[in-house]
């Protein structure tokens, strides 16, 4: 049996993590195996990546920024995704390539076609099998993301960035309408998770 790949995506503070852990819940109520990951992250050098990439003193040329997320991609697939999944165990993923079209290509100018190369370098024919994108204006994301924590390097950009991340992740649901699902993440919580739930239980065996 294989598990299934789940992604959850959309500007920061739209409530992914809000949703990555009530759907964890969800899918282990089910008698199902789960692991809960992110990007960029999710192994040990993935990390160490991270930190790099957030660091608000650490500039770095786009493409830098687009093949260091693709390196901590690579390791992440070889490492955590593909065994889990093997195994039959469901991994949900808070953030996935579409976050690297969305922010380093839309948000920052990286060019389409040569994301999508990296990405069929580093995947192959790998996709998940269902991505949640949870699209919100940036102005709510903003007001929601800043009551938590001091900004890192890219939660400090400003509105126009962010609207233009929103434009780039509606792009790729446009471009895969089947994996992608587009939710209104101005709704309320309890909204947002029955229209998951409904989303979500087709694929639960
Ligand atoms: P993300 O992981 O996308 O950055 P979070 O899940 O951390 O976003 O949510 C940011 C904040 O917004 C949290 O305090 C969370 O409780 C709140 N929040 C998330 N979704 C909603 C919603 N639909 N309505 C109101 N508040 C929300
Ligand atoms: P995020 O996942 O939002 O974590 P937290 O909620 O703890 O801040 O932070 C990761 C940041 O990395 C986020 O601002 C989006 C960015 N990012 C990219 O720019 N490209 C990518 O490919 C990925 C996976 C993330």
């Amino acid at each position: 049996m294989h598990g299934k790949f789940i992604t959850l995506e959309g500007i920061d503070g739209a409530g992914k993590s809000t949703h990555l852990a009530w759907l964890a819940g969800f899918i282990q109520d089910r008698g199902l195996r789960a692991v809960v990951t992110r990007e960029p992250g999710g192994t040990t050098l993935g990390e160490k990546l991270r930190a790099l990439l957030l660091d608000k003193n650490e500039a770095m040329h786009l493409e830098t920024e687009a093949l260091l997320m693709f390196a901590a991609r690579r390791e992440h697939l070889n490492k955590v995704i593909a065994p889990a999944l093997a195994q039959g165990v469901w991994v949900l993923c808070d953030r996935f390539t579409d976050a690297t079209f969305a922010y380093q290509g839309s948000g920052r100018g990286a060019d389409w076609e040569r994301l999508k190369t990296l990405e069929n370098w580093v995947q192959g024919s790998v996709q998940p099998d269902l991505t949640l994108l949870f699209d919100v204006a940036p102005a709510v994301g903003r007001e929601r993301a800043g009551s938590i924590k001091t900004p890192d390097r890219f939660e400090q950009e400003r509105d126009d960035f962010f609207q233009r991340v929103r434009e780039g992740y509606l792009r790729r649901a446009r471009e895969d309408a089947t994996r992608v699902r587009v939710l209104d993440a101005g709704a309320s919580i309890e909204q947002i998770q029955r229209q998951v739930r409904a989303i979500v239980e087709p694929l639960c065996p």
